[in-house]
């Protein structure tokens, strides 16, 4: 938790970009997985993190503009509760701590809201994108669930992704200390993994790593040996000698702000020829990106950079012919980087995607291409200082993908389809960083974690 200052002028910036009506913010409640008194871990709504700081469930908030109050909505314990889950700080406590002056039992929001609304003044909530708050909204305010995003506040949108966009220093900090963590997390798979073992052995491995540093993971662990499946949550697999593990996993921070790195590494201890040429393409697509980052450059333009990058080095391997912009304009990279170069990382990991990605990621002069592959690209706008986002470029031989383009002839011309065939049961590379723009250009966040081939078989021959 930062100092009270901090959420007192996040709000007021927030109060002042508004200008009036009454702002809404839901906390989030506890899940249940099998029983409610069974539940999920909790986890805070990141905006209400961010302009309340208060990381426990049950809790709303409401920023009344028009009458400059700023109320928490919450109970404390009940000797039951504390009975079980021991002494809490009191909610006042909390409160003051987040600069808020006003606290009220949770009972009297909605005649609050009520009040408001009958008075006339304009309700701003964010999209609820959990059911226990599309529930609360359709009893409070009587829309039904499927009315509820349409209703949500653009103008609210936009003003908390104005703010949350743009990290500060302490959040810079936050973040590093969460990349680093991550980086731990990557070393130590790399230095354990076995041949022989499970992918689970070393996705617990890492999971406790976060968890001993006092974190948490910031998304499922993807730890796999078919790292061309691009979210493969399944740990079932057996590493074997002359395979590939992709590690796509990342920590976040006791205040939950979150790494989100990727590196690829061989069982054995060397890279074959194959992979070692593969994995040079992907580091170079990697490399280039980076050194394009700086202010005033669309991400768009980097992803697509990397895409030619990535197009070049096929075609070198004889995957890939004919021009290679050609190529990229018409898409061909995607059957094998079917995927966005990045995203922007904050107290999310795909930072702010709840409140839609457009929003996030594009603008009013970029806006989302309709084309396979770069369609994904979560983040395509122009890059501003205080930003931090990932680079995360693959490839990917994806068997189901490739027979669909090939049976369809899809971008033959700068496919060369018999040199694919050879690749079909090769996996899949991703490399990615977290990078923060600066004014000047950028900077990696973290230690460094080994990289590149030679690096990496340093590290895996150490292992053997
Ligand atoms: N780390 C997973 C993703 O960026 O989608
Ligand atoms: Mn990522």
């Amino acid at each position: 938790m930062f100092s009270t200052q901090t959420y007192i002028a996040r709000r007021a910036q927030l109060k002042k970009a508004l200008g009036s009506g009454l702002v809404l913010f839901l906390g989030n409640r506890e899940v249940g997985m099998n029983y409610a008194a069974n539940p999920y871990p909790f986890r805070q709504d990141s905006t209400f993190l961010y302009y309340f700081a208060i990381d426990k469930p049950d809790l709303a908030a409401v920023l009344d503009i028009d009458h400059d109050r700023e109320i928490l909505f919450g109970d404390d314990l009940t000797l039951e509760d504390i009975v079980w889950m021991g002494q809490q700080p009191r909610l006042r406590d909390q409160a003051e701590h987040a600069g808020v002056r006003e606290v009220m039992p949770l009972r009297r929001l909605p005649a609050f809201l009520k009040k408001a609304r009958r008075s006339g003044q304009t309700l701003h909530f964010l999209p609820p994108y959990r059911p226990e708050h599309q529930l609360a909204l359709k009893d409070w305010l009587g829309l039904a669930p499927a009315q509820q995003k349409a209703a949500a506040s653009e103008a609210l949108i936009r003003a908390v992704v104005a703010q949350r966009s743009y990290k500060s220093e302490e959040e810079v900090a936050e973040l590093e200390r969460a990349v680093n963590l991550t980086g731990d997390m990557h070393v130590a798979a790399m230095k354990a993994a076995r041949a022989g073992q499970l992918e689970a052995e070393l996705a617990g491995l890492v999971e406790g790593i976060a968890v001993s540093a006092g974190g948490h993971l910031a998304y499922p662990v993807i730890l796999t040996v078919q790292g061309q499946i691009l979210h493969n949550h399944y740990h079932g697999n057996t590493l074997q000698a002359g395979q590939l593990v992709l590690g796509d996993f990342g920590a976040e921070t006791a205040a939950h702000y979150a790494g989100d790195l990727t590196r690829t590494f061989p069982v054995s201890a060397r890279f074959t020829p194959k992979q070692r040429d593969i994995y040079q393409i992907v580091l170079d697509a990697q490399l280039h990106a980076i050194s394009l980052l700086r202010p005033g450059v669309r991400y768009l333009e980097v992803h697509l950079a990397a895409a030619r990058c990535i197009a070049e080095g096929l075609k070198a391997l004889g995957l890939m012919q004919g021009d290679m912009d050609e190529a990229v304009a018409h898409g061909a990279h995607a059957l094998f980087f079917p995927h966005g170069l990045g995203h922007m990382i904050g107290l999310d990991v795909h930072d702010m995607e709840n409140l839609g990605e457009n929003y996030v990621g594009y603008s009013e002069t970029v806006q989302r291409s309709t084309q396979f592959g770069t369609a994904y690209l979560r983040l395509a706008r122009e890059l501003e200082p205080g930003f931090v986002l990932t680079v995360e470029p693959g490839i990917y031989f994806i068997p189901q993908l490739i027979q669909q383009w090939k049976r369809a002839k899809h971008c033959a011309a700068f496919i060369h389809y018999p040199a694919v065939e050879k690749y079909r049961s090769f996996g899949g590379i991703r490399i990615e960083d977290n990078a923060l723009i600066a004014p000047d250009g950028h900077r990696i966040l973290g230690r460094p974690v080994p990289k590149s081939i030679a690096e990496v078989e340093a590290l895996r021959s150490a292992a053997h």
